[in-house]
């Protein structure tokens, strides 16, 4: 009877460890064999009390930025059931192929529009000609995409990245002359954005752009630190090592250069309105318009992250029947410790 309870019990253990296994190595088994997707849609649930509601389909690249988080927030607090939407949003965490599985989970729930934020310009024709299939028109917002067919996309809107640049160069003539160092060498470092994307893309050549006019500035390096304080330290503690006489930092937003800053503290670096190594940055969100008033930050190069209200706007319009422009440019500013303190009580972001 013993040898028979025994036996049993090592049926039942055998069976349930069998089990237990199971259900750990199914569902890798499944993942591996894309039987289950991957992409996380932030959503409730739908109900039916929505139907009057426009539904819309919101693909925003990451949350690398200040600034990201604040242009995130204008879309949520523009697209709200009391303006007439429901938002399924969904963060691509700086990954392409998470936006582009983003855009057809959107085309198979089969949405009202789309509106997305695409990390980088290049890669996103396929996509876009299958939500154009599928008949859902698609707002592009902050960045662009570079494809041949226009029709590809309903509209964009964002800022001139390349005017940003174009703005920052500007600034540095005007800053050189004033300080009479305008026939001085220059020695130039640029901490560049994602790659491939608009913002990186504008500013590296609007800046170039004006570059190309002073024999005696000198970019000795340009690199990428990905929008991140982070990345932007690291990246800035080697330029620092590697050339010990910079004159400028170029930073493409103020994420990084704040992570630069702390590189520069850390080297015993002086910089800012006082110091050997003048700030250029982009942005303009709260926390770096307060080094600008510090004199930490010589300038701070606007880029308007609130562009949710366009949206509603555009999308009303078509609703209505009412055609809409290819582009829309928001506008922007341009801060100096000269300018900032009248700006600083207003700047919730
Ligand atoms: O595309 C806009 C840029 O992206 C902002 O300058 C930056 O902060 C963000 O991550």
């Amino acid at each position: 009877m013993k040898k028979i309870l025994e036996k049993c019990k090592q049926m039942v253990f055998g069976h349930v460890g069998v089990c237990i296994l199971l259900l750990c190595v199914l569902p890798l088994l499944l993942v591996s064999h894309g039987l289950f997707q991957e992409v996380e849609i932030e959503q409730e649930s739908f109900d039916p009390e929505m139907e009057d509601l426009i539904v819309v389909g919101f693909s925003q690249l990451g949350s690398e930025s200040g600034w990201r988080s604040a242009h995130t927030l204008s879309v949520q607090d523009a697209l709200t059931k009391d303006t007439g939407y429901f938002l399924i949003f969904n963060n691509a965490r700086q990954i392409q192929e998470n936006q582009i599985k983003a855009i057809r989970s959107f085309i198979s729930q089969r949405v009202d529009y789309i509106v997305f934020a695409p990390v980088i310009e290049s890669g996103w024709e396929t996509v876009l000609q299958e939500a154009k299939d599928a008949g859902i028109p698609v707002i592009l917002i902050d960045r662009m995409v570079n494809v041949k067919d226009e029709s590809l996309y309903t509209t964009w809107i964002g800022t001139d990245a390349w005017e940003e640049g174009k703005k920052a160069g500007r600034w540095l003539e005007r800053y050189l002359r004033e300080k009479n160092r305008q026939s001085e060498d220059i020695n130039i470092v640029v901490l560049q954005g994602t790659m491939g994307s608009t913002a990186e893309i504008g500013r590296t050549e609007g800046f170039e752009a004006i570059a190309e006019n002073h024999g005696n500035w000198h970019i000795l390096e340009s690199a990428t630190a990905e929008f991140t304080a982070t990345r932007g330290k690291e990246v800035m503690r080697e330029m620092l090592r590697r050339y010990p006489n910079i004159d400028v930092l170029v930073s493409q937003n103020d994420d990084m250069t704040m992570g630069a800053v702390e590189a520069m503290q850390e080297a015993g670096i002086s910089f800012g309105e006082n110091g050997k190594v003048t700030v250029i940055s982009f942005d303009a969100i709260r926390p770096a318009l307060e080094m600008v008033n510090e004199g930490l930050i010589n300038v701070d190069i606007e880029c308007n992250p609130v562009q949710g209200a366009y949206i509603d706007e555009i999308i009303k319009r078509l609703e209505a029947g009412m055609s809409v422009e290819k582009s829309y440019v928001v506008e922007e500013n341009i801060f100096t410790k000269d300018n900032v303190a009248k700006f600083l009580d207003d700047r919730t972001y």
